[in-house]
C-alpha cells in the first residue's frame, strides 16, 4: 500500500449498481487485507472472476516445488546467478536460490513471451528489474516499468510480465505474507514523511486499464495460475477473467526506481538500517546507491566488521565499484550467515579513508531467521568465497557491506 488510487469507472458509493456501456451490471470485487482490517481495493469486473471450470495441478520445479541442499554448513557464500541460463518465461524460468518461512528470494532470466497469468497466494512480491524493461498486466491495469526498478505485486494479484525482446534478469522476493514500506517511514495520517527516502511522488502506478484483446490474449480458455501453500493450481476460464473497467484503493502494483532512493550520509559511518527501503515480516530490503560518503576527517567510509547477531544477510550487486573485489561481479549474491562476523576483504578498509563517493549499487536483505540454500543455488556457488578473507592480495573497491 502507498496511497489510494482510482482508475476507470466507479459508482458514487461502493456497494452500488455500476452499468457499463450497454447497461449491463458490473461485478464489485472487493480486495482486503488482514480480513477487513487492512488496506483494501474495490474491483468492478465486466464478467465475475469467480467461475472457472477446471483446476488442476502444476509443478515448476525450481520455483514451486524447490528442493532444500540437504547439509548447509555455517560459512558466507557466495551464488554466481550470472552463471544461471536464461529460459522459460517470468513464470516457469523463475528460481528460487534461498528460503525461510517468512522469504523466499529468486532470480528469474526470462526469453519468451509470458503465456499464463500468475497469482501468488503464499505473499506480496517485489521484483527488482537487473536488466530489461517492459509492462505488467494485472487486473489492476498496465504498468511499465524499466532497468532498475522495483515492482511491487501485492498478494493474489493475478499479473504477467512482458519484457521487451523478451529478455530480462530479474530478482524476486516473496514477502510471506507481507512486503511493503517500512511503517516507520509514514506519519500518523497514513502520508510518506519527509524524511523518508522517497515520497509518493516517486511511486508509479497502473497507466491504464487492462483491455481484452483477442490478438494479445488468444482464444479460451484463460489459464491463471495460483500458488498457495507453495503449491500451485491452474484455474481455467473460458472468459478472459482480468476485465475491469475500474477500481479504487489502495492495493495495486507500483513500481520504484531504485535510483530515485534518496540515501542518507553521516559525520561517521551509519549503519545500513538507514538503506531500508521495503520491509517484511520478519526481514528488510535496502536499497545502496550511488552517494557521498561520511565526511569526518578521520571517518572510515568502508564499514566496520560485524557481527549482527540475530540477522543472515544477503546482498545481491548490480553495479559500481565492487568489480574488484574478488570474485563478486554484478549478479553475485553473498549470503553472511548469523553466527559468524563478517567485514571488508583485507586492505579495503584502509585504502576507503578519505573516499568521498561510492558509486556502489546493490540490494541487500537481512532476515531475522536463518535463510536456506536450494539446490539451484548451490549449482551456481563459488565454494572458495568464504576462505577469500585470508587470501594475502588484497581487492581495490571496498562496499557498503
Ligand atoms: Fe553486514
Amino acid at each position: 500500500m502507498i496511497h489510494r488510487h482510482a482508475i476507470g469507472m466507479l459508482p458514487k458509493k461502493p456497494h452500488t449498481v455500476l452499468r457499463d456501456e450497454a447497461g449491463k451490471l458490473m461485478m464489485e470485487v472487493c480486495v482486503t487485507r488482514e480480513g477487513f482490517h487492512g488496506p483494501f481495493s474495490i474491483l468492478y469486473y465486466r464478467k465475475p472472476p469467480t467461475d472457472e471450470f477446471a483446476v488442476e495441478r502444476l509443478n515448476l520445479p525450481g520455483f514451486c516445488p524447490f528442493t532444500f541442499v540437504d547439509e548447509q554448513p555455517l560459512h558466507r557464500r557466495h551464488v554466481r546467478t550470472q552463471d544461471m541460463k536464461p529460459g522459460g518465461d517470468f513464470l516457469t524460468g523463475r528460481r528460487t536460490l534461498l528460503a525461510n518461512d517468512d522469504l523466499q528470494v529468486g532470480i528469474c532470466k526470462p526469453v519468451d513471451p509470458p503465456k499464463r497469468f500468475f497469482s501468488n497466494g503464499d505473499g506480496d512480491e517485489l521484483y527488482f528489474v537487473k536488466e530489461g524493461q517492459g509492462h505488467v498486466e494485472s487486473n489492476y491495469g498496465v504498468l511499465p516499468f524499466r532497468k532498475y526498478d522495483y515492482v511491487l505485486i501485492p498478494k493474489s494479484t493475478p499479473y504477467r510480465i512482458h519484457l521487451d525482446g523478451h529478455r530480462g534478469v530479474l530478482l524476486v522476493f516473496e514477502g510471506r505474507p507481507y512486503l511493503g514500506i517500512p511503517s516507520e517511514y509514514r506519519n500518523a495520517y497514513g502520508q510518506i514523511t519527509d524524511y523518508a527516502p522517497f515520497s509518493h511522488r516517486d511511486f508509479r502506478v497502473p497507466e491504464a486499464l487492462l483491455k481484452f484483446d483477442e490478438k494479445k490474449h488468444g482464444p479460451p480458455p484463460y489459464p491463471v495460475v495460483v500458488k498457495q501453500a507453495d503449491t500451485l493450481t491452474v484455474h481455467q476460464y473460458q472468459h478472459f477473467p482480468h476485465d475491469v473497467v475500474g477500481w479504487d484503493g489502495a492495493i495495486y502494483p507500483v513500481a520504484f526506481n531504485i535510483l530515485d532512493y534518496q540515501p542518507k550520509t553521516g559525520l561517521v559511518h551509519l549503519p545500513p538500517t538507514i538503506h531500508t527501503t521495503f520491509a517484511g515480516r520478519g526481514f528488510v530490503v535496502c536499497s545502496f546507491v550511488p552517494r557521498l560518503v561520511d565526511y569526518h576527517e578521520q571517518s572510515i567510509p568502508c564499514p566496520y566488521g560485524h557481527a549482527s547477531v540475530d540477522m543472515d544477510e544477503i546482498l545481491y550487486y548490480v553495479d559500481g565499484n565492487f568489480t574488484s573485489r574478488r570474485g563478486i561481479e554484478s549478479e553475485s549474491i553473498s549470503l553472511h550467515p548469523q553466527g559468524v562476523p563478517h567485514g571488508p576483504h583485507p586492505g579495503t578498509y584502509e585504502r576507503s579513508i578519505g573516499t568521498k563517493r561510492t558509486e556502489e549499487l546493490a540490494v541487500m536483505c537481512d532476515t531475522y531467521k536463518p535463510l536456506r540454500l536450494t539446490t539451484d543455488a548451490a549449482a551456481v556457488e563459488d565454494r572458495d568465497y568464504h576462505m577469500s578473507w585470508v587470501k594475502k592480495e588484497a581487492p581495490d573497491a571496498w562496499t557498503s557491506k
